[in-house]
């Protein structure tokens, strides 16, 4: 990376160089299929068996069988929406929130087109699931779905998932959670929730990109989303992508080692940003501020100004953020999260996120502070309609 500076965690993460050296030999030594009743393949079916654990040890699943390892947590989540619904009943119900990840408002928007029923829940000013409405949608379907995030990926706002899990489970509703921004900054144990289905994502964390996994407690039942093969149990065919699978396990292994440490030293550099963001740029305002949060996120709103306009001009010293989530940016629209949040549209397009991670130093944020204040006034000298005071 040179002298950038990188704050765009979120979006992805580098690769760790131990991950790396646990995927080396798995592309020209060990490069047999796992399916294969031979030796060489037994050899490489155990490799997966161990990343199925260290990945089921981070999430603190009861068993590493409830782990289907999928390309990434966009197959996860589309997984759940489409084939969790086909097992059951064809009058179920999908809860989940306008706050959501593409990946889940996709397959959600997609189920409503051909006439499934959606329940879209009201949120509260940080985004989170009012919880009245929530109660409401529960008594009025049957047997629902519910698909809520952990943690949101454009605000950092942790959801109270255990809570609204607890809730649905008393109901009989079948509860799945995408945890991507979730796992590996902050620690919990699925085996101690009532919840059902999880999605997890390996280059959020430090792993290589194309890889995910959809935790299955036992006992649920979910069609394969893809079909022609007996792998991983007749869960999801397709020959499985043994090197990024054994890096997503080393991965995990190196979060669970590391988080308590990460979680503290990046949330003191994420306040410090924000702090002196706060003090040093007219106009700045944190969203969910009074929101639980994760430890490294926070969406800073510029009074009027436009988000891309600040991107690019960070982008020239060599500085990456994102506007709203990376999935929409290059399009103007803005954040369908803070939108529905309420948030003022003099707040709406410019806003920033920054999300910090392992390799994140208080030489960056101080680069970042240095140069962030003169561009938004030069952002405010070339929008000079703009009355910073109104
Ligand atoms: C909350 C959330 N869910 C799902 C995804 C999609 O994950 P993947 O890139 O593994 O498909 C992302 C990635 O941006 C995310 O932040």
């Amino acid at each position: 990376m040179g002298s950038s500076v990188y704050l765009d965690y979120n979006s992805t993460t580098p690769i760790d160089p131990e991950v790396i050296d646990a995927m080396m030999p798995f592309w020209h030594e060990k490069w047999a299929n796992p399916s294969s009743a031979h030796g060489f393949g037994n050899q490489v079916r155990r490799a997966v068996d161990r990343a199925r654990e260290q990945v089921a040890a981070l999430i603190g699943a009861e068993e590493p069988s409830e782990i289907i390892f999928t390309s990434g947590a966009t197959e996860s989540n589309n997984t759940v929406v489409q084939d969790t619904l086909s097992y059951s009943d064809k009058s179920t119900t999908l809860i989940t929130s306008p706050t959501e990840h593409a990946a889940i408002m996709g397959p959600a928007q997609q189920l409503e087109n051909k006439g499934g029923s959606v329940h879209w829940l009201a949120v509260d000013k940080n985004g989170s699931p009012d919880l009245n409405s929530f109660d409401d949608a529960l008594n009025r379907a049957n047997n629902p779905l519910i698909s809520l995030m952990w943690a949101n990926n454009e605000t950092g706002v942790i959801n109270p998932i255990p809570k609204l899990a607890e809730r649905a489970v008393e109901k009989g509703a079948l509860f799945h959670t995408d945890a991507v921004q979730m796992t590996g900054k902050l620690p919990f144990r699925i085996k101690d929730l009532p919840i059902q289905l999880l999605s997890l994502s390996g280059h959020k964390i430090y792993g290589p990109k194309g890889i995910g996994a959809l935790y299955v407690r036992r006992g649920t039942r979910v069609a394969p989303h893809l079909v022609g093969g007996h792998q991983e149990r007749a869960r999801r065919a397709g020959t499985e992508n043994v090197p990024a699978i054994i890096g997503f396990g080393k991965a995990c292994e190196l979060a669970a080692s590391s988080m308590d440490a990460d979680a503290t030293r990046i949330n003191r550099l994420r306040d410090q940003l924000e702090h002196d963001i706060l003090i040093s740029c007219k106009g700045a305002v944190l969203q969910a501020a009074d929101a639980e949060r994760l430890p490294n996120t926070s969406n800073i709103s510029f009074d009027r100004l436009d988000g891309e306009a600040i991107l690019f001009m960070l982008d020239d010293q060599q500085i990456y953020v994102s506007t709203g989530s990376a999935c929409e940016s290059g399009s103007l629209e803005a954040s369908h999260v803070l939108k529905a949040m309420g948030v003022e549209s003099r707040h709406l397009n410019g806003s920033i996120r920054f999300s910090l991670g392992k390799q994140t130093t208080e030489d960056d944020v101080n680069r970042l502070i240095a140069v962030l204040p003169p561009i938004i006034d030069r952002c405010r000298e070339l929008a000079p309609h703009i009355d910073t005071d109104a």
